[in-house]
């Protein structure tokens, strides 16, 4: 078919530009984190998110353009995320596909970032996932599990109460004093630690859903008892308290937990969902070693496409296209970025 997407993700604070062909192989990616300037602060901040993203948006299509050795006459659509994100991030995004979509015109396709997350395993090269297909997305806003019958076909059938499990990592680090993003960081210490060290809940959640708030706090308060120090002791302290072996023994044990957790709920929906022929993960968490090591059946995209990235976006879209989606009107307002779809319960995306 040789089809070029030019696919665009601003939804955090990656900003990102690919090209791909046919949903499949990557002609370039490009992706400018924010995590240095973040590091510093802890989180994200999203006015700065959005103030980097508008300066890096240009450059990183043009690179993304040239890697691809393509001129606009060679892109057949763009793709960009509109939802779910930071409101201010998303703007900057969709924004700047409307406008190329209507100075180029060329076909626009606004895409939800969940949905890409998936895609990302339909870019790991010859051999695609069969359906019916389980997904689990694990990634720093999101836990769920997703049945797809068919291409562009997701049911939500399980999903978090409360926190995300990359949120709870992310949490889980600041309490040990690790960096910003918590994930890699708690993957690196918990290399050197005892993951036998501290028992750790596993919440009691019906179904196929989730909870990580309580492990986080389970984290904390194990601690604390650790430390001798009552539960009223800030948690911003307890980190000037810790040796380094102690922070790699709380670093293996909480990723044990999480991990066992993700497990024993794929399995669940496993069983639920006999007719199931592949399993994916999707998302930043799905970078993580000994998440990859636990599910050695499941398909996982390459560590570069874990996280925010424009190649997945393209790819979903590409799947849009096969499956008879038509374009998004680039005047219309319902490609505005949305906070929030079909975030939790049962629904589709
Ligand atoms: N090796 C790792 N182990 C565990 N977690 C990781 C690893 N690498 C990244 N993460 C986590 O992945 C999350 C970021 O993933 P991603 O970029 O997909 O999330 P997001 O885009 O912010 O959220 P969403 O996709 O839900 O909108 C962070 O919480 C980060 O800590
Ligand atoms: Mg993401």
């Amino acid at each position: 078919m040789d089809m070029k997407i030019l696919g665009i993700e601003t939804s955090c604070d990656e900003t990102a530009a690919a090209v791909v062909q046919d949903g499949t192989e990557i002609l370039s990616n490009v992706v400018v984190s924010q995590i240095d300037i973040f590091a510093e602060y802890g989180g994200v901040i999203p006015e700065v998110a959005a103030r980097s993203h508008l300066e890096a948006m240009m450059p990183v299509i043009r690179k993304a353009l040239a890697d691809a050795e393509c001129t606009w006459d060679d892109i057949n659509a763009i793709a960009v995320t509109h939802a779910p994100g930071l409101l201010g991030s998303l703007l900057i995004g969709t924004l700047t596909a409307r406008t190329l979509a209507i100075l180029h015109d060329k076909p626009l396709y606004a895409v939800h970032h969940l949905k890409s997350h998936v895609y990302a395993n339909w870019l790991t090269g010859g051999h695609a996932p069969q359906f019916p297909v389980l997904a689990l997305v694990v990634s720093g806003g999101h836990t769920q599990i997703l049945y797809m019958p068919a291409h562009n076909k997701f049911e939500i059938v399980g999903t978090t109460h409360d926190d995300a499990v990359g949120e709870c990592f992310d949490k889980v680090a600041k309490i040990l004093g690790l960096p910003y993003p918590g994930g890699p960081a708690i993957a690196k210490a918990a290399l050197n630690g005892d993951a036998h060290k501290y028992k750790l809940p596993h919440p009691k959640v019906a179904g196929l859903d989730f909870s990580f708030s309580g492990l986080k706090t389970a984290v904390l308060r194990a601690v604390q008892k650790e430390l001798g120090l009552p539960i009223s002791h800030p948690s911003y302290d307890l980190k000037n308290h810790l040796t380094a072996s102690q922070v790699a023994d709380f670093a293996a044990s909480f990723q044990k937990t999480a991990i066992e957790i993700l497990c024993e709920k794929l399995t669940a929906a496993t069983e639920q969902y006999p007719d199931v022929q592949s399993v994916v993960i999707a998302g930043g968490v799905s970078a993580n070693r000994a998440l990859r090591d636990a599910l050695p059946e499941a398909y996982f995209p390459t560590p570069a496409l874990s996280g925010d990235n424009g190649a997945m976006v393209a790819a979903a879209a590409y799947y849009e296209i096969v499956s008879g989606v038509e374009p998004t009107d680039p005047y219309a307002l319902n490609i505005y970025p949305r906070i929030s779809v079909e975030n939790t319960g049962t629904g589709t995306i």
